[in-house]
């Protein structure tokens, strides 16, 4: 047994191909940036990320981006930070060197977006596509605590993607990467998690095409496989590149820990650096936004992984804000870092905190989801624990108290109750 403290462990630096993060607590990617309506980055995007720097995270990965004019149209949480254009890349680049400027050391890392596939929203007379033609029931297997859909919700049916369109996708990715490395980004990350658009392909819950992207795990790796290639290429080798990725779908059909790490050692073929390991989909978001620190580790997920992949890729599991979880974990060799998104809402100096062992004094987030309703429900994102938070820069987007009651409401139980029956009486009337 180790005799280091989690503040000791936490506090190592992690070396992910040439980059060095000065410690293992990393801030995950989150759509509460407030970007400009045109996706650029604004004042209040830098505060935020900066004001995590400073509390401490040894990187910080930047949300609710897009890598294409494609996911730019279709996504389901507008607006957000374009990839898509060599005219956003002196944007990009002021916020990756005001986060540089903090002086914490941190790295930050883009998160690119290629497409929302089966989250897709239908815009300007464009349809989505997928994989294969597959809705997604919304939280068809439980939702996170306090967050309700009355009546429930089934995504539009996307089309399935023609090989054209896999190939058209891959170029706008490299594209963006391409950009992502001009603005001195230390780091990039694909998104191929949730119901999104690679992710549709890496599992048989979603993906029943016969072609060679269906089927056989190769089949299934090879349009993201392709595309880790062609940005390898397109970046280097030296720039850390990884994945963000679900280690289970968590629904009945659906593929688990060990289906999707051997899909994915098949894919780090192609020169990953790291994965992102998140739960679950929208379809199991119970699993996803779970309360319950360390739930991915209790279940063996990052284990499959780091069997499949080895010692040479990276691994960061979400949801372990318990300091001594993610230490253990860390110190057995089962993951690298811990990967954190509300904890550091509520708490932006938990990283210090834990590293100082100061962890008396964190505010520890109480996994309320006010904060996931809020993004739900396109309202300003802020924590109710933390009331700087979403308002880190004087130029920040507010709620008004309209927007808090409306938030608050949307958690209420029996509210969330009364409105479900009168949706769901609504849908039986319009069957009739
Ligand atoms: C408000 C909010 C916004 C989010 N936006 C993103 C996003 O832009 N990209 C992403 O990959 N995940 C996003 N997520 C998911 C988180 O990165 C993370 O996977 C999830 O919250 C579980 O981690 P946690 O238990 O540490 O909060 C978001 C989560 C929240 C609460
Ligand atoms: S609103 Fe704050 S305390 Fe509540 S779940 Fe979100 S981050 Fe945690």
């Amino acid at each position: 047994m180790s005799t280091r403290t989690p503040a000791e462990i936490l506090g190592q630096p992690l070396t992910i191909n040439k980059l060095t993060l000065k410690n293992r607590v990393i801030l995950g990617p989150m759509a509460v940036l407030q970007p400009t309506e045109d996706g650029r980055p604004s004042d209040q995007s830098i505060a935020f990320l900066a004001r995590r720097a400073k509390g401490g995270a040894g990187a910080v990965f930047v949300g609710g981006s897009v890598a294409t004019a494609r996911a730019f149209r279709e996504s389901p949480f507008s607006p957000n930070i374009r990839y898509d254009d060599d005219a956003f890349i002196p944007d990009l680049t002021q916020l990756v060197d005001e986060v540089h400027a903090t002086g914490t050391g941190v790295a930050v890392f883009a998160q690119l977006f290629p497409a929302f596939g089966r989250m897709g929203v239908p815009r300007d007379g464009h349809g989505i596509s997928s994989a294969s033609p597959k809705s997604v029931d919304m939280g068809g297997f439980g939702l996170p605590d306090n967050v309700y859909i009355p009546g429930g919700r089934i995504t539009p049916l996307p089309n399935e993607a023609t090989v054209e369109e896999i190939k058209e996708l891959e170029q706008a990715v490299v594209d963006a990467a391409r950009r992502a490395k001009a603005a001195g980004f230390d780091g990039i990350e694909i998104a191929a998690h949730m119901c999104y658009f690679y992710s549709s392909f890496l599992s048989p819950l979603a993906n029943f095409r016969t072609d060679e992207y269906g089927g056989s795990v190769e089949n299934r790796a090879r349009a993201l496989k392709d595309a880790v290639a062609a940005v390898r290429l397109e970046i280097g080798p030296d720039v850390a590149l990884g994945l963000r990725l679900s280690a289970n779908d968590h629904v009945p059909g659906g593929q688990g820990p060990d289906g999707f790490a051997a899909v994915t050692a098949e894919i780090a073929k192609a020169g990953l650096d790291f994965v992102a390991l998140t739960d679950g989909n929208y379809e199991s978001m119970k699993d996803n936004v779970t309360s319950e620190s360390g739930k991915m580790l209790r279940e063996g997920e990052p284990q499959a992984f780091r069997a499949a992949l080895g010692p040479q890729v990276a691994l960061f599991v979400s949801s372990t804000p318990d300091p001594a979880q993610a230490a253990a974990a860390i110190e057995d060799g089962t993951i690298d870092a811990t990967m954190l998104a509300r904890q550091l809402l509520a708490d932006p100096d938990y990283p210090n905190k834990v590293i100082e062992g100061r962890q008396a004094e964190i505010v520890w987030c109480d996994h309320a989801n006010s904060c996931m309703r809020r993004l739900i429900l396109q309202v300003p994102v802020q924590c109710h624990l933390n009331p700087e938070m979403g308002r880190e820069s004087p130029s920040s987007k507010r709620s008004n108290a309209g927007q808090n009651l409306f938030i608050w409401a949307a958690g209420n139980p029996l509210l969330m109750a009364i409105a479900d029956k009168a949706a769901r009486a609504a849908q039986k009337r319009k069957a009739r």
